[in-house]
């Protein structure tokens, strides 16, 4: 039984060289905005409500430093795998040719998680502030139509059609041009950037003591949540066959996005804790939008809206369109069933497999707490995190002599702070959500035994030659 059988590190850096189909247009200033598309969304408009009220209090500031320093640690050991093989597949990608077979199925198992899961989570935060948005206009949506039932509803209808929506977008090939993400961004950007302008003449001082009033672990377990808020900077390096100068490009889009976010994300939440009470943001699903409405500008509570709708909108399609390009990797290595890496002969996309995963996504945004969703999503992703990072620690000792683009520095100790660092975050998370966490696990190990092993590409003899290592 060979769990660790690799994938060939110098065929797939030949392959994303030379031999993928994908045109390649986009540079270093696209991938910062795509970065940024796919970070700014339902965590800062969302989930600091919940972080604020029921973890970190005014200190959910320091949640976002830690949570920031978590993933920048991170995003450098990313960078460094981006631009030594630049291809599509991800944390996956580079698992297979690391750590071996069995745990780069694990991972992406685990990345159903951040990407699949996170689309529903995301949907949730877009029906908050679209129902926001239509009640700011005069008009009453019934609660059992847009909450789940553990929220006192039926289906998170909004939700469920938001994803739908999406969905049928990305079947039929409409990608998103890095033009449209661009607009997004802009309109996100202006938003986040209005809120600051306005709320910072709005902030008391006295709101923020007392500053600690969950204690320490608040804080970390605000980090937990918030965490979800920065998710994204590593779906930039899912951008890998479109990029002109990969080696180059990659590492700035991925490090630059996630710095921007870092800093206005400090800053807006500063903010939003010294407008409102943070007791006041409990239950509340749109704290952006409430501040701007504590403080008495309606018209810019309007705005919020607004932007957050069109800004979490580029999150979901991202989100989703990551997740099948992940199954598509899987699927093209033969782990899960060819389904998912057919093309549709008219549309050039994976239609069946998109549909598929789309409609999963909108169930679970239509039934499913968000609180939950968010959790179980930064899990999987955290595990990411900590494998990657373990990965480039690896690889520097078994493949010394590859030239690497970009170095992140100070290896070992930069990759293992991120694995220390998400380790506590991990550790900061709910004992229910890490039982659910396992139990996915549980199901992948199962699925990876009853087909992914004997069907795996690089198991059968005639290709062993050809792909693998071994
Ligand atoms: N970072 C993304 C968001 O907050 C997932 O919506």
């Amino acid at each position: 039984m060979n769990l660790w059988r690799k994938k060939s590190l110098d065929q797939l850096i030949e392959f994303g060289q030379t031999k993928s189909d994908l045109k390649k247009t986009l540079g270093a200033f696209d991938l910062t905005l795509l970065g940024i598309g796919a970070i700014i969304g339902t965590g800062i408009f969302v989930l600091t409500g919940i972080a604020a009220a029921e973890h970190a209090g005014p200190a959910l500031v320091l949640s976002f430093v830690l949570a920031g320093l978590a993933c920048g640690f991170a995003a450098l050991a990313y960078a460094e795998f981006a631009a030594l093989c630049p291809v599509s597949g991800s944390a996956y990608t580079y698992s297979y040719a690391t750590l071996g077979e069995f745990m780069a199925w694990l991972i992406g198992w685990a990345l159903i998680l951040e990407y699949g899961l996170a689309s529903s989570a995301v949907s949730i935060g877009w029906s908050a502030y679209f129902v926001k948005l239509v009640e700011g206009l005069g008009f009453h949506l019934p609660a059992t139509l847009v909450n789940p039932p553990a929220g006192g509803g039926i289906v998170n209808l909004p939700a469920v059609i938001i994803v739908l929506i999406v969905t049928a977008l990305l079947s039929i090939g409409i990608r998103e041009s890095a033009r449209v993400n661009n607009f997004m961004v802009f309109v996100k950007m202006t938003v986040v950037l209005l809120f600051i302008g306005v709320g910072i003449w709005y902030v008391k001082p006295a709101n923020w003591i007392p500053f600690m009033p969950y204690g320490v672990s608040g804080i970390w377990s605000g980090a937990a949540i918030v965490f979800f808020a920065y998710i994204g900077f590593d779906a930039v390096s899912t951008a890998a066959e479109e990029v002109k100068n990969p080696q180059r490009d990659l590492p700035i889009g991925i490090i630059s996005s996630l710095a921007i976010c870092t800093i206005l994300y400090i800053v807006v939440s500063a903010i939003l804790t010294g407008i409102v009470p943070y007791s006041q943001f409990r239950g509340v699903s749109a704290p952006v939008a409430l501040a701007m409405q504590v403080a008495g500008q309606n018209w810019v509570a309007g705005f919020v809206s607004v932007g957050a709708i069109a800004g979490i909108t580029t999150v979901l399609l991202v989100m989703i369109y990551g997740q099948t390009r992940v199954f598509f990797a899987m699927s093209r290595d033969g782990l899960l069933p060819s389904l998912f890496s057919k093309v549709h002969p008219r549309f050039a996309t994976p239609f069946i497999s998109t549909w598929m995963t789309g409609l999963i996504i909108a169930f679970v945004a239509g039934f499913v707490p968000i609180g939950i969703v968010a959790e179980m999503v930064n899990l999987g992703t955290l595990s990411a995190f900590v494998f990657v990072s373990i990965g480039v620690i690896l690889l520097r000792y078994q493949r010394p002599e590859l030239k690497r683009p970009f170095r992140c520095p100070g290896v070992p100790f930069t990759p293992l702070f991120a694995v220390l660092f998400c380790a506590f975050l991990m550790g900061s998370l709910p004992w229910i959500t890490w039982k659910l966490f396992l139990i996915w696990m549980g199901v992948g190990v199962v699925v990876y035994f009853l087909y992914g092993f004997s069907h795996s590409k690089i198991a059968a003899p005639v290709e062993r030659t050809n792909t693998s290592e071994e």
